[in-house]
């Protein structure tokens, strides 16, 4: 019987003591979760250099993980290195962070080929294979290199950067050609979707045969936009439950509302922009000073590279600044979490907050956004306010549409949420979860699933065709 193999760098690991901040790992949680399959990836530590990879298995309910360490050369140079100080600022608009070194190329082909190697180990020739994100952009050359011929899908849930980025990054050809072995490429957004095709034709001058498919040597792509989803209803169960710890969270601050900021330490998530934003608000209108408290969830992130030292410098140094400039006695404006959170718990929280921003400068969706307006109380709902920088904006137009980068709009946008009628509040509600519901995170990969598989029949006892729904949903 064939099963499906889901590969990717970051594993959400059963049991571990360790709770995951970042949405691939969620939402390939939830989406393998309820069908099974294989989970191959890193196991999130190092080993001496030179070490052989040793690959173990767990398995938990009808998931299999199978995960190795990474030797410490490769995660300098495969995952700090080119993933992350290269790809990950060429994708996000940051050019001014890009770092390229051939020999963290070279080591970022290294990894794709050695979990490359252990999927020709355990595929069955029916096996149907999903590789998520940036890490693994060269990952179906190296199967096919090896003689497997099942069908590969990708996905990247991060943006795609458009053709005047690729351009500018060394090694561009060979990673777009690389992309040509998968079946499938999945993107967040339509965007994405135009940037990728765009890419792909004038870049290596693919032929285009229709809107969504490209051939390439002979081997057909489709490239296609799944706005990735959640579990609306799951979601709210969770958010009901009163766990203490939350109680204690949110019993501190001692103002009338609350705005909750949930995010990695991350430069693409726009965290200095939005505490200036609030220091001007709280300047602009004084008479809300100790009336709302922003509560910060701030997940440190990939510290072993400079830029992400840096900001987590910068964000400290700017929240105690701003802390000390407002506080009173019983009230300080930022209550800062350096932490990450049971991600059950977290739903908990935002259904206890009066408002949530997502304010990223580049974000391939953003899961927090979708996963706030679940979690709300529909008889008196919170209000989202969300960049229109976030993938998510593409559909989620009946939040606060903000442009974090434009004080003054964050500054208006803050006072519009802060006054807005429950009238207001429950409209604006009504019609985002309703799109919520419309293209769930089950949508999302049975529409992956099932394009990648077209006819293949012996998966079909596990994917149902999906109900013909429309992927891009403005709601
Ligand atoms: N998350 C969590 N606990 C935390 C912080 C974040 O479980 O303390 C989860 C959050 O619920 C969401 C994901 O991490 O599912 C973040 O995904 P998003 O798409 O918003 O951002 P990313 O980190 O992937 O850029
Ligand atoms: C984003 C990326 C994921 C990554 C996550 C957390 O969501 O798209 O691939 O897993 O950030 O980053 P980390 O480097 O800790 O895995």
């Amino acid at each position: 019987m064939s099963k499906l193999i889901v590969v990717s760098n970051r594993v959400s690991l059963p049991h571990s003591d360790q709770p995951s901040a970042g949405g691939l790992a969620v939402a390939l949680h939830d989406a393998l979760n309820e069908i099974g399959g294989v989970w191959l990836g890193w196991n999130g530590t190092q080993v001496e250099d030179g070490q052989a990879s040793v690959f173990e298995h767990v398995e938990c309910g009808q998931v299999e993980y199978i995960t190795c360490p990474l030797q410490h050369v490769h995660y300098r140079k495969y995952y700090c290195g080119f993933a992350n100080n290269t790809l990950w600022p060429a994708m996000h608009d940051r050019a001014d962070l890009i770092v390229f070194k051939n020999d963290e190329y070279e080591a970022y082909q290294q990894v794709n080929y050695l979990f490359a190697q252990k999927l020709a180990q355990i595929a069955e020739p029916d096996d149907v294979i999903w590789i998520h994100d940036y890490h693994f952009f060269s990952m179906a050359r190296y199967c096919r290199e090896l003689g497997m011929h099942n069908k590969i899908g990708f996905f990247l849930h991060i943006p795609f950067a458009p053709i005047d980025m690729w351009q500018m990054l060394p090694r561009a050809s060979a990673l777009i050609e690389d992309l040509h072995d998968y079946d499938v490429i999945g993107l967040q957004t339509e965007n994405d979707q135009k940037n990728c095709m765009q890419v792909c034709t004038s870049l290596l001058k693919a032929m285009q045969i229709n809107a969504h498919l490209i051939s390439y040597k002979s081997h057909l792509t489709t490239i296609k936009c799944y706005p990735i989803g959640i579990h609306p209803d799951s979601i709210q169960e969770l958010s009901i439950k009163t766990d203490q710890s939350v109680q204690a969270m949110l019993n501190k601050p001692l103002a009338q509302k609350t705005i909750i900021g949930v995010e990695r330490i991350d430069y693409s998530k726009g965290l200095l922009q939005r505490f200036d934003a609030l220091a001007d608000f709280l300047t602009h209108y004084p008479h809300y000073q100790t009336q709302l408290t922003a509560l910060q969830i701030a997940c440190p992130c990939r510290l072993d590279i400079q830029a992400y030292q840096d900001l987590n410098r910068s964000l400290n140094q700017q929240v105690e600044r701003i802390n000390r400039q407002f506080s009173r006695d019983d009230w300080q404006p930022i209550d800062y979490h350096q932490e990450v959170i049971e991600h059950d718990v977290l739903m908990q929280v935002y259904r206890a907050a009066d408002m949530c921003w997502v304010t990223s400068l580049r974000d391939g969706m953003n899961l927090v956004a979708k996963e706030y307006i679940a979690a709300q109380n529909p008889l008196d709902p919170g209000v989202l306010i969300l960049s229109k920088y976030a993938g998510a904006a593409e559909q989620m137009s009946a939040a606060l549409i903000v442009d974090p980068l434009d004080p003054v709009d964050m500054r208006e946008a803050l006072k519009t949420a802060m006054e807005m009628s429950k009238a207001e509040r429950i409209q604006r509600y009504q019609q985002l979860i309703k799109g919520l519901y419309q293209f769930d995170i089950n949508d999302w990969r049975n529409q992956f699933l099932w394009d990648l598989m077209h006819n293949h029949q012996l998966f079909e006892h596990c994917i149902k065709q999906p109900i013909h729904r429309t992927a891009h949903i403005v709601f």
